[in-house]
């Protein structure tokens, strides 16, 4: 009986161990994939400042312009949510794109309640940046605001547009990463 009684305990003993061990493992996995999350995102904006400040400024000096359908025009170069898009599409081990509270296209919609409700956070200036788990997923979003007029512009006169009035400015949705949480 007395045995039994001390493996007991040591059964005790080890599963509080193995918990006590598990539960730190477990916020560090999860601080890792945060900040992760936060680095792409902060890496994938520096690049489309790149792609604007030091690309298209340049080429339009030299008469190329960025247009949507830029593949099939001439002297035309992507525009910068292309550019983000593209470089998403290249990527195999996690989701990165655009997303808006008035996408011009329906992929560019949030996908789930949780996306809308964090879309909503950022639009209302309570977060720049936000980083949450929704379903098996783990996301974060970077807010986009119209920093020229013609952000606004171009949203405001595309065929697709369903808000008509944006101005400088104003919050236009975020990139987003979505990863396997
Ligand atoms: C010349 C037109 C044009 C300009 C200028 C432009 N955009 Fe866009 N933007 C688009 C198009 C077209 C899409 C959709 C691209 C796609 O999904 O293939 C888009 C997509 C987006 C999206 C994803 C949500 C949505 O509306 O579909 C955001 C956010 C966005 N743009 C923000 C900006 C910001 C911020 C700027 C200025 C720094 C800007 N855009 C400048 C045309 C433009």
């Amino acid at each position: 009986m007395r045995k039994h009684a001390k493996i007991g305990v040591m059964a005790g003993i080890a599963v509080l161990f193995g918990i006590g061990l598990l539960l730190p493992l477990g916020q560090a996995a999860e601080m890792t994939k945060d900040l992760a999350v936060k680095y792409i995102l902060a890496t994938a904006k520096a690049a489309r400042t790149v792609y604007v400040k030091g690309v298209i400024q340049k080429a339009k000096k030299g008469g190329v312009m960025p247009k949507e359908n830029w593949v099939k025009a001439d002297h035309a170069i992507m525009l910068p949510a292309q550019f983000v898009k593209a470089i998403g599409a290249e990527i195999r081990d996690f989701e990165l794109t655009l997303i808006g509270t008035y996408p011009l296209y329906k992929s560019n919609a949030p996908k789930t309640d949780k996306e809308k409700e964090m879309l909503e956070k950022l639009s209302v200036g309570k977060a720049k940046m936000v980083t949450f788990e929704d379903g098996n997923q783990f996301k974060g979003m970077s807010a986009d605001f119209a920093i020229v007029q013609g952000c606004a512009d171009c949203h405001n006169t595309h065929p697709k547009a369903v808000k008509k009035d944006f101005k400088k400015g104003d919050f236009m949705g975020a990139i987003i990463v979505r990863m396997k949480n």
